[in-house]
């Protein structure tokens, strides 16, 4: 099996070569390529993933290349895990939002919206390459913003499912409050990608009994603590928000917080460079702990189940993933891409039903999908009118003062990457 990663330089590689590494039963591969621009960071994380490799007693090849299209030939499965304008361009998406009042972060409100209409037009790019080169390879997205990536990737045609960590991380604090593995724990998650909720926690799969309220009534204060909002608020809801829905939930709260702290794309980039310096010794040859800072964890093990799902070879029967709505949720439009438990094999993620939701979810959920089919719009065909309507349409702006405003500040900052700015 031969798999690429496309932004196989970024400093999170080495969490996803551990995973391959540890999990290499579920995932036999023989040829892993790590794909980057930048021959530098390359030549550094390649380093440490042979080492990984050979610690753990892989035999298989690690390949880096800077050659997009050598990288891709003939790989049965692509990772996207790419930054375009790298955290520089996150730290502008962190910033100028705030100025008018309005969340800086990279995928939500208007800094995702910056990021999106970066990153997608690039991503096609790359998914273009590789049906070219293999038309059956499976495409697996975390390049952010993921709900619209992926909807862009499957409006495309493309063979492409989106992952995000928010569930594995929710099973894991599960499973640990409630002394079980986190096989055992399957989550009724749902909603888009960085903005979902945990509506039930069942033991043994989605038949099982329903333990949610009890690990409310039982652990409410830590689950509160991991997602930051205040214990008596997730009891008025009876579900689990992640902690992306603190945007909205404390959203004047979050943005007082933000204007005092530095950005979390500085604090991102001194980590990054910590870590590159340590890639560097030739002494290493597992993960590092500083990588457990990142809020990344354990995503390499949900790409490696996802992985081997998708290519026949086992994984976990149901997994969390961004794909067609296709009247699962029967609110929102067949080609929405919703995050949602699904059967996955071969064929593709199939979602399971989900219960009729709150009113106090789908609302949200609707109008945020809306957001992302206007963010898609802009960042296909450009133009300032379109940036506007999808900053009107987005729950967290919404007055036509602040979008006229952003709309300015977006494309000011993020002229070099707009082809039509
Ligand atoms: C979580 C999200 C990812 C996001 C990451 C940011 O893992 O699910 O989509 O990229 O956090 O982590 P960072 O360490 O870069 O702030
Ligand atoms: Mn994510």
């Amino acid at each position: 099996m031969k798999l690429t990663v496309v932004g196989g330089g970024s400093t999170y590689t080495p969490e996803l070569v551990d995973g391959f590494a540890r999990l290499r039963d579920t995932l036999p591969i023989e040829e892993l390529v790590l794909v980057d621009p930048a021959a530098d960071r390359l030549e550094l994380v390649g380093g440490l993933a042979r080492r990984i490799f050979a610690r753990q007693g892989h035999t298989g090849r690690v390949v880096t290349t800077s050659d997009l299209d050598a990288g891709v030939d003939g790989a049965d499965a692509v990772l996207l895990q790419l930054r375009v304008g790298g955290q520089a361009a996150r730290e502008q998406d962190e910033t100028w939002p705030l100025e008018c009042g309005c969340i800086g972060q990279e995928t939500t409100g208007a800094g995702g919206l910056a990021k999106a209409l970066r990153t997608v037009p690039v991503v096609l790019d790359i998914a273009e390459r590789v049906r070219r080169t293999n038309p059956r390879a499976w495409i697996i997205d975390f390049t952010n913003p993921v709900g619209i990536v992926t909807r862009a990737l499957l409006q495309a045609g493309h063979r492409a499912v989106g992952l995000c960590n928010v569930a594995i991380g929710f099973q894991r604090k599960f499973a640990a409050l409630l002394g079980t593995t986190p096989a055992d724990v399957h989550l009724g998650h749902v909603g888009l990608n960085h903005l979902t909720w945990e509506t039930g926690v069942r033991l043994g799969g989605p038949e099982g009994e329903n333990v949610l309220p009890k690990l409310l009534a039982e652990h409410g204060e830590a689950i509160a603590d991991d997602v930051r909002l205040p214990r008596p608020l997730l009891d008025r809801l009876g579900v689990v928000p992640s902690y992306y829905l603190r945007y909205y939930y404390a959203h004047d709260e979050v943005v007082r917080e933000l204007r005092t702290k530095p950005s979390r794309a500085s604090q991102v980039a001194a980590m990054e460079r910590e870590l590159l310096a340590m890639y560097g010794d030739p002494a290493l040859d597992e993960k590092p702990a500083l990588l457990a800072q990142r809020g990344g964890a354990y995503y390499s093990e949900a790409a490696v189940d996802l992985a081997a799902a998708l290519l026949g070879g086992g994984g976990s029967p149901y997994q969390v993933v961004n794909t067609l709505n296709r009247g699962t949720l029967p609110f929102l439009p067949h080609d929405a891409v919703i995050e949602v438990q699904a059967a996955v094999g071969p064929a593709g993620p199939v979602p399971l039903p989900v219960p009729a939701l709150d009113p106090l979810l789908t609302g949200l959920i609707a109008n945020v999908t809306g957001y992302e089919e206007l963010a898609l719009e802009a960042a296909l065909r450009g133009g300032r009118d379109r940036v506007f309507r999808a900053l009107l349409a987005h729950p967290l702006i919404g007055q036509y003062a602040y979008a006229d405003a952003l709309t300015d500040q977006l494309v000011a900052h993020n002229r070099e990457h707009l082809a039509w700015a």
